[in-house]
C-alpha cells in the first residue's frame, strides 16, 4: 500500500498545540464508558465520541476508514453504524477478537438463554467450592500473603456483608485445589517489566489460586458447544472479568479514616486496575459472581433484537473489494499495510502504541492465553524500540 503524497494530506492533532487553536472545543466532552464501550477494559482506549466526532467529520459514507493500531476496536463498529467500510490491524489478537464480537453481537435474548444454561449446568459445581461450614456461600477471601483472615458471605437480606473467622473448612476447600493444573490457560510468558511488576518467573499459579483455575475451566467447558458469535461473546466476558477471579485485587484500607462515622478499620474490595502484580493483602473473590457481574453488563448493552451480522474480512490484499464492510487483521501493521492494494483507504484515523510504555502483548497476556492465542511479543517490541524518538505521536488523523 502506498500513501498519498503528504502535500495532499491534511494532520491535525486531538490534542491542542498552542492555547489559540480551539480546534478541541470541536470534539464533543467524552463521557464515561457506558454500554458496549466499558464493558471490556483495554489500555489505551479511546472515548468513543471523540472517534464519532471525527467520523463523521472527516469522512462520506461508502468511504473506507483504517486504524492500522486497533486496540479495543470500538471505531470499528462506530464507523460501520455510519455505512463507512473499515479496515483494523493489530498484532494483539485479543483486539481483533474484541472488535470481531462488536461486528457481530448476539441478541440479548440469545446472550441471556445461554447464561441461563450455563447457570444450570455449572454455578452450583462452582458455588460448592466456597461454601462455609455454615452452610452459606463466601463471596470473598481476604488473605495477608499466605494467611487467610476473613471469609465475607452476603446476607439474605441487606446490603451489609457477613464477616466471618476462617473454619477449618474454609482451609480444606482452599486446599482441595491447591496444586490444580488448570486446563486451558496456555503457559503464561513474562518478561522482567518493573512497570507492571512482572517477573520472568512468574506462571499463572502465581496469580490465580487452584480453586479459581478450576472454576474457571469449568466455565470454559460450559461454552463450548455454542455457535463461534456466542462463544466469543462468553469468552470475552470472562476475560474482562478474569482480573477480578484473580489474586491481584488487592483490599483498601483505610479509606473511610477521617470520615464522618468511619473509623477507618473497613475493608474496601480494590480492582485490577492495570499490569500484573502480587498485594499481599488481597482477595479471592468468588469465580461465579465476578463472572456473572460481567455477564449481567453485557447483557444490558446488548441489542435487543439480533442485527445481522457485518461482512468481516481478514485478508488484507482483499480490502476495497467490494461486498466486504470489514477487514480485521491480526498482523503486525507493517506486513499487512505492504500486503494493501495502493490507495484503498481514504482515512486513516490511528492512535500508536505509546512508546514503549505500555507492553500491550503483556497487559493481554492473560486474555490471550485465555482465549487460546500466543502472540507475537518480539514484533511488538521492535516496534517500540523505533518509536523511542518519536513524540507527539498520539491520535493522528490522516486525509486524503
Ligand atoms: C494506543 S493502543 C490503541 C488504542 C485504540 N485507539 C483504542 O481506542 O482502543 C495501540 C495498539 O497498537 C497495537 N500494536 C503495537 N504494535 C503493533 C504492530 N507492530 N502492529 C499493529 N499493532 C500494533 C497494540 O497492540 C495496541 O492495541
Amino acid at each position: 500500500m502506498s500513501f498519498a503524497k503528504p502535500s495532499d494530506s491534511i494532520q491535525m492533532s486531538l490534542f491542542p498545540r498552542s492555547k489559540s487553536d480551539t480546534k478541541i472545543a470541536d470534539f464533543v466532552t467524552p463521557k464515561t464508558y457506558t454500554g458496549l464501550a466499558g464493558f471490556h477494559k483495554y489500555w489505551g482506549k479511546k472515548p468513543i465520541e471523540s472517534l464519532c466526532y471525527l467520523i463523521e467529520k472527516c469522512t462520506k459514507e461508502g468511504d473506507i476508514v483504517m486504524d492500522p493500531f486497533l486496540g479495543s476496536g470500538l471505531i470499528s463498529l462506530e464507523c460501520l453504524l455510519r455505512n463507512r467500510r473499515f479496515v483494523g490491524i493489530d498484532i494483539n489478537p485479543f483486539s481483533v477478537e474484541h472488535a470481531s464480537l462488536l461486528l457481530n453481537l448476539p441478541s440479548r435474548q440469545e446472550y441471556y438463554q445461554a447464561l441461563i444454561e450455563i447457570e444450570n449446568s455449572v454455578a452450583k459445581k462452582i458455588r460448592d467450592t466456597y461454601r462455609t461450614s455454615e452452610g452459606k456461600i463466601a463471596s470473598h477471601y481476604l488473605w495477608e500473603g499466605n494467611e487467610l483472615v476473613t471469609v465475607w458471605v452476603k446476607p439474605e437480606t441487606g446490603r451489609s456483608r457477613i464477616e466471618l473467622e476462617p473454619s477449618i473448612l474454609d482451609l480444606n476447600s482452599y486446599s482441595t485445589y491447591k496444586d490444580y493444573k488448570p486446563l486451558y490457560f496456555r503457559n503464561l510468558r513474562f518478561f522482567t517489566n518493573s512497570r507492571i511488576n512482572v517477573k520472568p518467573t512468574m506462571t499463572v499459579s502465581d496469580i490465580f489460586t487452584g480453586r479459581a483455575m478450576r472454576n474457571i475451566d469449568l466455565l470454559i467447558e460450559s461454552f463450548s458447544d455454542y455457535p463461534a458469535r456466542l462463544k466469543r461473546a462468553l469468552l470475552l466476558t470472562l476475560t474482562s472479568s478474569a482480573g477480578q477471579m484473580s489474586n491481584m485485587v488487592f483490599a483498601i484500607k483505610n479509606r473511610s479514616k477521617g470520615k464522618k462515622n468511619g473509623n477507618g478499620s473497613k475493608i474496601e474490595v480494590g480492582s485490577w486496575v492495570i499490569g500484573f502484580w502480587l498485594p499481599d493483602t488481597h482477595f479471592e473473590i468468588n469465580v461465579w459472581n465476578c463472572f456473572n457481574n460481567r455477564a449481567n453488563k453485557l447483557l444490558k448493552a446488548l441489542p435487543v433484537m439480533r442485527q445481522a451480522a457485518y461482512t468481516v474480512s481478514n485478508d488484507p490484499m482483499t480490502v476495497d473489494a467490494p461486498g466486504c464492510e470489514a477487514w480485521l487483521i491480526n498482523s503486525d501493521c507493517r506486513s499487512a499495510l505492504k500486503k494493501m492494494p495502493s490507495q484503498s483507504v481514504s482515512f486513516i484515523c490511528t492512535d500508536p502504541p505509546h512508546s514503549d510504555r505500555v507492553p500491550y502483548l503483556e497487559l493481554s497476556e492473560l486474555w490471550n492465553s485465555l482465549l487460546g492465542y500466543t502472540v507475537d511479543f518480539e514484533r511488538e517490541r521492535s516496534l517500540f524500540l523505533m518509536q523511542r524518538n518519536v513524540r507527539n505521536q498520539r491520535l493522528t488523523i490522516i486525509q486524503r
